[in-house]
């Protein structure tokens, strides 16, 4: 983002990706009549339970929308339960759908670690497990897992860094991530770094805030327990208070030659506003290219503005649609559509996964309004 209101320069950086275009998720629809067509010979009642990690990040509200139609859709009484970031009440929430007779459970977890005790409780009741965007770790509870190319993620935000960085070498970057109590944050960074390291290891970027990345800028590729010392600097916990926070120490504690012109890798669209706000104000910091990822709502319209360069869309309708489907298939008794596999550290899960779209302001009107995912008149300035 260059301050004081001058445009940003620069192309999205092309992602690949298929744009797979459920219907009518960007606004509330009556029951559809050939919905039946994806009902499960016995999909009726609370045969499905969802538990999602938070309703205080729009990301999961999201999914949720998309879930409450496509449950109803494919007949099946609406069970969204929150966790609020809590292990605990997550665990309480899938007793309870355990108590309510659910037989497929479909779990996006609050903490990768934690919530194998909450599954390995449905696993003992018969409930079968889809994990959902989070994978589980350390259990052999988990059957079956849905998400987007994390991997992907993190890579098409390094690229567009890369792509969009001004000239020269040195080149100030500061690095954010997730919380690493979730499996994601890993893979995210892990695809960022894929890109990055080469221009960190030749000079051009120089890492602004984690001596640890700065320790291993020559390693192409890193071990889990590296990342984690990584991530260990970097973390906003998914928080937007600890990313603004981090953000303002990050900057106190730099001088003037790793300001100017910066770049900044966010992990996600939550995190990436409060960073941007923190480097908006700095009087140092000339220009910032800042990452992001969910495209929700508050990020498309701070991209429109010119306060966010990207963020990565991830399509939840196909993610929803995709674990209520294979949820049918399990109900039906048969083997659901999987295309490849995680291991969560005790054994490969079949997965399906789901690829990613890059947003900037040159496709947001493409990708998320001629889409039907959002509505124009949900943003102001939008040409
Ligand atoms: C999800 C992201 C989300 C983040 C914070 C990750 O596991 O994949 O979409 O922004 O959690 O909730």
């Amino acid at each position: 983002m260059r301050k004081l209101g001058k445009r940003i320069l620069g192309f999205a950086m092309a992602a690949t990706m298929v744009m797979s275009m459920a219907t009518g998720c960007g606004k509330k629809e009556e029951k559809k009549a050939d919905a039946a067509d994806n009902k499960g010979a016995s999909s009726s009642g609370v045969q499905v339970g969802v538990v999602l990690p938070t309703k205080d990040e729009p990301r999961w509200l999201q999914d949720q929308k998309q879930f409450e139609t496509i449950l109803g859709d494919a007949g099946f009484t609406n069970q969204v339960l929150f966790s609020q970031g809590s292990s605990a009440t997550e665990r309480t929430n899938v007793e309870t759908l355990i108590s309510k007779g659910i037989k497929v459970l479909i779990i996006c977890a609050q903490d990768a670690a934690a919530a194998s005790a909450a599954v390995d409780e449905a696993k003992q009741a018969g409930v079968k497990v889809i994990a959902y965007d989070r994978l589980i770790t350390g259990t052999d509870s988990v059957d079956y897992y849905v998400t987007f190319d994390s991997f992907a993620v993190g890579a098409a935000q390094g690229q567009y860094l890369i792509d969009n960085a001004p000239a020269g070498s040195g080149i100030p970057l500061y690095l954010y991530a997730g919380a690493a109590t979730d499996n994601n944050a890993f893979i995210f960074f892990e695809g960022a770094w894929s890109v990055l390291q080469p221009k960190i290891a030749d000079g051009t970027f120089k890492i602004a805030n984690s001596s640890e990345a700065e320790k291993l800028k020559d390693k192409a590729s890193l071990e889990r327990d590296e990342i984690g010392k990584i991530i260990g600097q970097i973390t906003t916990d998914w928080d937007f208070n600890v990313a603004k926070s981090k953000a303002e120490a990050n900057l106190t504690a730099s001088n003037k030659d790793l300001k100017g012109d910066v770049l900044v890798l966010a992990p996600n669209d939550g995190t990436a506003r409060s960073i941007a706000d923190v480097f908006a104000t700095d009087k140092d910091v000339k220009s910032y290219v800042i990452t992001g990822q969910d495209s929700e709502k508050a990020s498309v319209q701070y991209i429109i503005d010119g306060k966010q360069s990207m963020t990565v869309f991830k399509d939840t309708r196909t993610l929803a649609a995709d674990s209520v489907a294979m949820a049918v298939s399990i109900l039906d008794g048969k083997e659901p559509v999987t295309d490849s596999s995680y291991n969560n550290g005790k054994v490969d899960v079949p997965a399906k996964q789901t690829s990613i779209v890059v947003v900037t302001k040159d496709n947001v009107k493409q990708a998320l309004i001629d889409s039907g995912y959002y509505n124009a008149s949900d943003f102001s300035g939008l040409e």
